[in-house]
């Protein structure tokens, strides 16, 4: 790999582990895709919740046990994952699998080290895309924290690959790697834009 490639995949994982704590950056959030249960496309945005390439691969975000992409992922665990940043020009599509954890070792440990607004959302009583006679409110006293833990899933992304797009005013460069489990690129690669 020439050193050119191997410093924009190392700036693609700098951003990522950044964005995995930090709300500031634009990595923060990224759309995940995948098929749905009835066999069509389905996407929408998510926070980006973990990162890391260091000794593996893997990306995780956090969701409701309820909401459609859950039975969708356990059906099917190929998903596409997007991230741009408008500042640094830079698109990362990543191709993986995930891995969905509710009520184990996995679930606790990320409910125990995350903040209150950030898991006040599971405190819910209605079903996510259940339909209202009014705009929602949230009562987060309607459950108990025993409750709202049990709606608490976390999905893991085992990457595969990423396809690194960056926007560049004398012509875009676009590289495609691959990742095996340890986190180690096993090939990488420009492409034409
Ligand atoms: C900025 C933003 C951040 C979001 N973060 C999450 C998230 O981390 N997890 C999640 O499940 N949904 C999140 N959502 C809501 C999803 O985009 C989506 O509406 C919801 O999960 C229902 O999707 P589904 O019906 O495909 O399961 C977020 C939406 C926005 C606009």
């Amino acid at each position: 790999m020439d050193s050119s490639l191997e410093t924009l995949i190392d700036q693609c994982r700098n951003s990522l582990t950044d964005a995995a704590q930090n709300p500031e950056n634009n990595w923060k959030l990224f759309t995940v895709a995948n098929v749905g249960v009835d066999g069509l496309p389905q996407s929408r945005y998510v926070v980006l919740r973990g990162a890391d390439f260091s000794d593996k691969a893997e990306i995780v975000f956090f969701t409701d046990e309820r909401s459609n992409k859950v039975p969708a992922l356990l059906k099917n665990k190929k998903v596409s994952l997007c991230f741009f940043d408008r500042e640094s020009g830079l698109q990362v599509e990543m191709k993986a699998d995930v891995t969905v954890h509710n009520g184990d070792e996995v679930s606790k440990v990320h409910w125990e080290s995350t903040s209150w607004y950030s898991l006040q959302c599971y405190y819910m009583k209605e079903l996510p895309g259940e339909e209202l006679k009014a705009p929602f409110i949230l009562n987060p006293d309607d459950l108990n924290e025993e409750e709202a833990y049990q709606f608490f899933t976390v999905v893991k992304c085992q990457v595969n690959s990423w396809d690194i797009l960056k926007l560049k005013k004398t012509g875009n460069e676009r590289a495609h790697c691959t990742f095996n489990r340890e986190g180690k690129v096993q090939t990488a690669s420009w492409l034409a834009p």
